[in-house]
């Protein structure tokens, strides 16, 4: 595999690791104020990126190649309201899916025609995870001024339950 290629990957087991343990401090943030909806929404989401993780790590093995795991940042969010951390999710993703982009130009620029058909899930993916955050942001400005529509928005968001990925290697 490409030098560069591999690099980015590896990094991005790092990252969806990180993904993962952002939205556990999400989620724990809605137990403490009594929202376990939303709590529940990101523990499922906290999955999500966990699988996304090792599918990395499965490809990377599959090819071949070593996997190395780094250190893993602490989550540093600031929550004003129960909208923080719904922003700083959608905020979160634009920048994975940039980091998705990165890689798919990279494994492009040196016809890597394997990395590309891996990522092409991922990119997709991406998609939906964006398209998830920014709905979960528009629900809650809607429903989220009183107490009744906040109530079941949590109870719509306590149903969410984890499914393993779609894309199997
Ligand atoms: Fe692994 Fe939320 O992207």
């Amino acid at each position: 595999m490409d030098e560069k290629v591999y690099k980015l990957l590896n990094e991005q087991v790092n990252k969806e690791f990180y993904s993962a343990y952002l939205y556990l401090d999400f989620s724990n943030y809605y137990t403490e104020v009594g929202l376990d909806g939303f709590a529940n929404w990101y523990k499922v989401q906290a999955q999500e990126e966990r699988d996304h993780a090792l599918l990395m790590m499965q490809f990377l093995s599959n090819n071949g190649e070593k996997v190395t795991l780094e250190a893993i940042d602490k989550p540093d969010v600031k929550y004003t309201s129960n909208m923080s951390a719904l922003e700083k999710g959608l905020e979160h993703e634009k920048y994975v899916t940039s980091l998705i982009n990165a890689i798919y130009d990279a494994a492009n620029k040196v016809k890597d025609f394997r990395t590309l058909q891996f990522l092409d899930w991922f990119v997709k993916e991406q998609g939906e995870e964006e398209k998830n955050a920014d709905d979960l942001i528009k629900k809650m400005q809607i429903f989220g001024k009183d107490a009744h529509g906040l109530y079941a928005l949590n109870t719509e968001l306590a149903a969410r339950v984890y499914t393993a990925p779609s894309l199997v290697l």
